[in-house]
């Protein structure tokens, strides 16, 4: 096959992306597929029109790329491309829609509100300790937890040089004190839990992207109801949300209330394929090297 991996963008995660994507590529060539590698810009089109590939590979993740202007792009371009279309995309990049298409369905996730930017520099959005979140970013980009110690990630101040002033909405949630989770789906299968132990402070973009900064135990070491809730919901919410290819749904859950104390945070419809990525490793621990991973997705894309 002749297979357009796209990759980069202008993204906060664009160095996320290039790494994924050049996984990606390399497994491709190991299974000797030609492969075209193109870091997004604003002349996508152009050279997609160009490389006239058999299938784009999207490991783009963000915005754009994550969020749907890029796959209604190739869908009026006749392209077939991996992972979620249009809407599914819109809907999943966005954690707050994401909730309202989830939530009515029993999907349990936490509560909270859209708050507007000012407001928290003048007082608590919610109780504390909480959560504040853009809606729309992914690898914790912007992420700040506040509790009555202070707060970890990005500083919550006006004066500080933080990016709050740049995000479109906020999101405040409630703190879930207790466990990080993951779960993936690939197909219609979900895969495994994996439960992620930073060395230190929250699972920021640093100990996400940082080898040997976070645990990673897979599978979890959980009781078997908490596992087969969250692979019950990871793959509920993927059809829900009428994902493709694969999808990863990331969970807290507080283990001092059992089934109860577990919340979807939400789902990724492009989660990472760098080496240090969740999806890839939970395949592996299924059996699933990382270059049947990528034509798995591809297959699903072709079907
Ligand atoms: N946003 C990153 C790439 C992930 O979900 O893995
Ligand atoms: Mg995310």
């Amino acid at each position: 096959l002749h297979v357009a991996v796209l990759m980069g963008g202008w993204s906060s995660e664009r160095p996320v992306s290039l790494m994924s994507g050049e996984g990606v590529a390399k497994a491709l060539e190991s299974k000797g597929h030609r492969v075209t590698r193109i870091d997004m810009g604003r002349d996508v089109a152009l050279k997609l029109a160009e490389a006239k590939p058999d299938v784009v590979f999207n490991a783009l993740h963000g915005s754009p790329g994550e969020d749907g202007t890029v796959q209604g792009m190739m869908d009026l371009m006749g392209l077939t491309y991996t992972h979620s279309g249009l809407s599914t995309s819109v809907i999943a990049i966005d954690k707050e829609l994401t909730k309202q298409a989830l939530v009515p369905h029993g999907i349990p996730m936490p509560g909270g509100r859209i708050v507007p930017c000012e407001e928290i520099f003048e007082r608590d959005p919610l109780p504390r300790p909480y959560v504040l979140k853009p809606v729309n970013e992914g690898s914790s980009v912007g992420v700040a937890i506040v509790t009555d110690q202070g707060n970890y990630g990005n500083p919550v101040s006006r004066d500080a040089k933080g990016p709050w002033q740049d995000f479109d909405r906020l999101l405040a949630e409630p703190f879930i004190r207790g466990r990080e989770l993951t779960t993936a789906v690939i197909g219609d299968r979900a895969l495994l839990v994996t439960e992620l132990r930073p060395k230190s402070g929250f699972y920021d973009f640093d100990a996400k992207y940082t080898d040997g900064m976070t645990e990673h135990i897979c599978p979890a070491d959980i009781p078997d109801d908490i596992t087969a809730a969250c692979k019950d919901i990871a793959l509920r919410a993927h059809k829900l949300l009428g994902c493709k290819g694969t999808s990863r749904s990331d969970f807290r859950w507080d283990d001092e209330q059992g089934v109860e104390g577990l919340f979807l945070l939400e789902v990724n419809t492009q989660p990472g394929m760098t080496p240090l990525s969740l999806v890839p490793e939970q395949a592996k621990a299924c059996g699933m090297e990382y270059p049947d991973l990528v034509e798995a997705i591809i297959a699903e894309a072709l079907a």
